[in-house]
C-alpha cells in the first residue's frame, strides 16, 4: 500500500501508479464505510479548498463542496465568470495565488485543446495540490467512481467485458473525457474493454496507444469496433454515452447528413437483451434520456447510476483526504 499521497496532483489517473489507485480505493471504502456509519472523519479540519469551475456541475460541485465540509474542511466555490480569469488573468497568476489561500486548488475547463494546459500550468505554478474536477481530455473524479462502483458490484474485475459505447444526445457537444479516463483505467484492472462509435467519433490516437499498453501490462484487454451489436453482445457492463467529435471534427454538414443512423445509437431495452443477464447499466450523468437511452433502461433493474453518483462522493474525499492530508 502507498501512503505517500500529500501535494500529489490528481489530473489523470495516468500519473498514478496502480498501488497508488489501489490504496485511493481502499481509502475510498473506509470513508463510506464510516460515512454509512454516522463515523466522523475529520480528516482535514481546518482545510480549505478552491473549486474553480469553467462550466457546470452537479455531481462534481456538490460532491467536492459535501466531501470536504464532512472532512472538516471548506470548499471556495468559484465561478470563473465572476472571477478576473474573465479578464484574461493568467493561470500561473490565479495558481500561485489562490494556493497562497488554502490547501487545495481544483478547476474544471473542459475547453478542447485548452483545459487540460489550464490545469497542468495551474500545477505548474500551485504550491498546494491541484484537482482535476474535469479537462478536455481527462475525468479522474467519475473513473475512480466508476471502477469503485464496479469493484463493489462485482468482486472480480479480471476479464469483465465492459463496453464504453458511443450514444446519440442532442444536448451538447460533449467532452471526451469520460471515454478516455475509462478506456485508460479499466484495463488496468484486467477488463476486457470494447469501445464502440460510428465512424468519426475516434477518440485520439495517443489514448488508444496508452490503453494497448495499459492492457498488455495488466491483462486487460482493448479492442474497437463500430458495430454497436458487438458491444452489447454478452457485455457484463455497458456504458452508452455520447461525445463530441473533437478529434476528428466532423463537419455540420457531415454530422446533419448521418443523423438518422446516428439516432440508432440507442441504449434501449432490445439492445440490453443482448448483454449478459446481469449486465449493469452505467452512466456518468447528466444523461440524455430519450436520445442516450430509453426511460425503462435507465430505470430499470439493470441500472446503477445512483450508485455510480454516490461514489461520487466517497472517491472525492478520499482523492482529497490523501493529497491535502495525510503523510
Ligand atoms: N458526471 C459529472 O461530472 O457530473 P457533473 O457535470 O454534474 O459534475
Amino acid at each position: 500500500m502507498q501512503t505517500i499521497f500529500k501535494g500529489k496532483d490528481f489530473i489523470t489517473l495516468q500519473d498514478w501508479s496502480k498501488e497508488e489507485v489501489d490504496t485511493l480505493l481502499e481509502v475510498s471504502f473506509d470513508l463510506k464505510k464510516k460515512f454509512a456509519m454516522g463515523i466522523d472523519t475529520p480528516y482535514l479540519k481546518n482545510k480549505t479548498g478552491m473549486l474553480m469551475f469553467f462550466e457546470q456541475s452537479t455531481r462534481t460541485r456538490n460532491s467536492m463542496e459535501a466531501g470536504l465540509a464532512q472532512l472538516g474542511g471548506h470548499a471556495n466555490f468559484l465561478d470563473t465568470s465572476t472571477m478576473q480569469v474573465s479578464h484574461g488573468e493568467v493561470a500561473k497568476d490565479t495558481g500561485i495565488i489562490l494556493s497562497r489561500y488554502g490547501h487545495m486548488l481544483a478547476c474544471r475547463n473542459c475547453d478542447w485543446g485548452i483545459g487540460n494546459d489550464y490545469l497542468s500550468s495551474l500545477a505548474e505554478h500551485s504550491t498546494v495540490p491541484v484537482l482535476s474536477l474535469q479537462d478536455d481530455l481527462y475525468h479522474p473524479m467519475q473513473g475512480i467512481a466508476d471502477l469503485m462502483t464496479i469493484q463493489e458490484k462485482r468482486e472480480q474485475t479480471r476479464n469483465l467485458q465492459v463496453s464504453i459505447i458511443w450514444a446519440y444526445a442532442t444536448s451538447h457537444k460533449k467532452p471526451i473525457s469520460v471515454p478516455v479516463t475509462q478506456s485508460l483505467l479499466f484495463p488496468r484492472y484486467g477488463m476486457d474493454v470494447t469501445l464502440a462509435y460510428p465512424e468519426g467519433y475516434d477518440l485520439p490516437d495517443w489514448v488508444i496507444e496508452e490503453a494497448r499498453e495499459n492492457a498488455e501490462k495488466h491483462g486487460g484487454s482493448f479492442k474497437i469496433t463500430h458495430d454497436m451489436e458487438v458491444a452489447y453482445k454478452d457485455a457484463d457492463v455497458v456504458i452508452p454515452k455520447n461525445w463530441g467529435s473533437w478529434a476528428t471534427d466532423l463537419s455540420e454538414e457531415e454530422i446533419e447528413k448521418n443523423k438518422e443512423s446516428y439516432k440508432k445509437w440507442k441504449c434501449t431495452e432490445e439492445m440490453m437483451e443482448m448483454a449478459d443477464d446481469d449486465v449493469m447499466y452505467m452512466h456518468a450523468l447528466p444523461a440524455d434520456r430519450g436520445n442516450e437511452v430509453e426511460d425503462s433502461v435507465i430505470d430499470g433493474p439493470h441500472s446503477i447510476v445512483y450508485d455510480e453518483a454516490e461514489n461520487r462522493l466517497h472517491t472525492a474525499k478520499a482523492v482529497m483526504t490523501l493529497t491535502m492530508g495525510g503523510k
